[in-house]
């Protein structure tokens, strides 16, 4: 499993990078638009109006991923926000538990919330396009969109009962 990250090139990623193996995306250049819409379709985002959709696509930057990267480690501080705009990843809840989440969905919530260590180990199964939010954003955003607020306690309240529904099973 590759744990730093390489650039197209095959040299080791760049200063840019937040976690050491996401590089600045090296594809089309995403339009601020074109951003906008694609976060539009993100159910946490859909109570957005234009103008927080605007805000929310500035602070959020765009990262590539090769598969098997691993995004985030359990146990391991976390920093960072992810959504997912290209591929899919595999979220390790548990030996037994697998969950792919894909375009439109997020994952990094939980340690940005609590400041906890990651609750799970999540890896790229495909390559991947992320749009990235830092910590120190996240809560800005928290704070300036409550509507986010809401929909991210719904995504956080299903994901536990989902959870507890395996550990029973
Ligand atoms: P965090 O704990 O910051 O890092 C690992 C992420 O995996 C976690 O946030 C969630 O985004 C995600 N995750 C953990 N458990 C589940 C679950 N049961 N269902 C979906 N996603 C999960």
């Amino acid at each position: 499993m590759e744990l730093v990250g390489r650039m197209p090139d095959g040299s080791v990623s760049t200063p840019y990078d937040l976690i050491g193996l996401l590089w600045p995306s090296a594809g089309p250049p995403i339009r601020q638009d074109e951003k906008m819409k694609r976060l539009q379709g993100v159910p946490i985002f859909q109570r957005c109006t234009q103008r927080q959709l605007r805000a929310v696509a500035r602070i959020t930057e765009v990262f590539d991923a090769a598969p098997e990267s691993v995004l985030t480690r359990a146990g391991e501080p976390g920093r960072e926000f992810y959504l997912i705009y290209d591929g899919t990843v595999r979220v390790v809840v548990s030996p037994r538990k697998h969950l792919r989440l894909g375009p439109g969905d997020f994952f990094g919530e939980m340690s940005l919330l609590d400041g906890e260590p990651r609750s799970a180990t999540v890896v790229a199964e495909t390559p991947l396009r992320l749009l990235v939010i830092k910590s120190r954003n996240f809560w800005d955003l928290l704070d300036e969109v409550p509507a986010l607020t809401r929909n991210l306690l719904l995504t956080l309240s299903r994901r536990v009962r989902q959870a507890e529904q395996s550990a029973t099973m």
